[in-house]
């Protein structure tokens, strides 16, 4: 097909993105009924009332196109204290991801992050077919200073998931503000914050509202601890300049109506929000203690996951396989970069219990070194 001959190589390079199993396909595959998928660090805990209140009652609207998320971008410049013209707000925080990569590169340009960075953003990036460049982990944490040092002429752009995905690791003020220092003015930083509300009880943890240069853009999302994964919003927070920028090339109408009137819901329920988080600090707390318990290499995380490091691809494989058997679906981290790793997200007490009780069953050696 001669359409398909002209696509670019750095399209035809990429792979489509698979979604992780559900709970169904368990069931089809092994006949188990009650699976639980902990693979997608999404809110065990589900959606706000409030937020489904809104959304259901937006519905009525629908023949109408939306507001293009103009009162979410207003609720959102009261809530975090900064004008209406800093705030944009997106189709997930994805979404703003991409119309950055759109806005802000020229084909000279290059993209520097850690190695096995959040999936979604090497696929974005490399989609955009700039030099991608990256640096290896240090302790499963982005290694700041060399970050540093491999900035050159032609670096456009830098992506900090901070917590990071797959790790859960995060980097402390000191170092943000030491690495800051570094980076020229023309090079634009992405502070992805994804789990920002989880992190934030950490002392150290740099807040990037506190660090409102030209030349960061926060992002941040209503799919972890707001429990609205589905619904796809995502908001930043930029010098007016950079978000006037990507107010001409975002999608017009996005987020979706029902989308930003859940997201307008879920800032009214701040006790769901807290609720979230109290739960994930305490189950995090079991499933890290239980897993090492067990003899695994857990990372330390900030996040609502954690990455557990196996010696070989292998064992990562068959922990995964182990663990679907017994109806515990978990996210393998081999197209991410990290084939010796696996991800479990955070789960409800008794479904965190399922998953080590599964681990515990599970015949993967215990490590020498954990
Ligand atoms: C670091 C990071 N950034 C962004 C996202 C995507 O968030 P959204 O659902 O808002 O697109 C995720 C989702 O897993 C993530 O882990």
């Amino acid at each position: 097909m001669n359409c398909i001959r002209s696509v670019p190589p750095h399209i035809a390079a990429l792979k489509p993105y698979e979604a992780g199993l559900t709970p169904e396909d368990v069931r089809e595959r092994f006949g188990i009924e009650n699976a639980i998928k902990l693979a997608s660090n999404e809110n065990p805990l589900g959606t706000s009332p409030k937020a489904i209140e809104f959304a259901c009652r937006s519905l009525s609207d629908m023949a109408r196109y939306p507001d293009s998320g103009l009162a979410l971008r207003r609720r959102l410049a009261d809530e975090f204290n900064t004008k209406l013209g800093n705030v944009i707000v997106g189709s997930g925080s994805e979404g703003i991801m991409a119309n950055i990569v759109r806005t802000f590169l020229l084909d000279d340009d290059e993209i520097l992050t850690t190695e096995a960075a959040f999936l979604g953003f090497q696929v974005l990036a490399r989609g955009r077919g700039v030099h991608y460049r990256t640096v290896p982990y240090r302790n499963w944490t982005y290694d700041l200073p060399a970050i540093a040092d491999a900035i050159n002429d032609r670096t456009k752009l830098i992506y900090l998931a901070n917590p990071n995905n797959p790790t859960g690791t995060y980097f402390t003020r000191s170092e943000f503000e030491r690495f800051y220092a570094k980076v020229p003015d023309r090079v634009l930083i992405i502070l992805d914050e994804a789990y920002f509300e989880y992190a934030a009880e950490c002392p150290d943890f740099p807040d990037s509202m506190n660090y409102r240069f030209d030349n960061v853009i926060t992002l941040r999302t209503f799919s972890k601890a707001y429990g609205l994964a589905a619904a796809r919003v995502g908001y930043g927070f930029a010098h007016e300049d950079l978000i006037t920028m990507l107010l001409k090339v975002k999608l017009s109408f996005e987020p979706s109506g029902a989308s930003a009137a859940a997201a307008l819901g879920a800032l009214e329920d701040e006790a769901f929000l807290r609720m979230s988080v109290e739960s994930n600090r305490t189950q995090l707390a079991y499933v890290s203690e239980a897993l090492r318990a067990l003899g695994h290499r857990v990372v330390p995380s900030a996040a609502n996951f954690v990455m557990v490091v196996t010696e070989t691809a292998s064992q990562a494989d068959r922990l995964f396989n182990d663990l679907l058997r017994e109806g515990v679906i978990v996210r393998p981290l081999k197209a991410t970069g990290i084939p010796n790793a696996l991800r479990i997200s955070i789960g409800i007490p008794e479904e965190n219990r399922r998953l080590v009780s599964a681990v515990s069953t599970a015949r993967i050696p215990v490590l020498a070194s954990a």
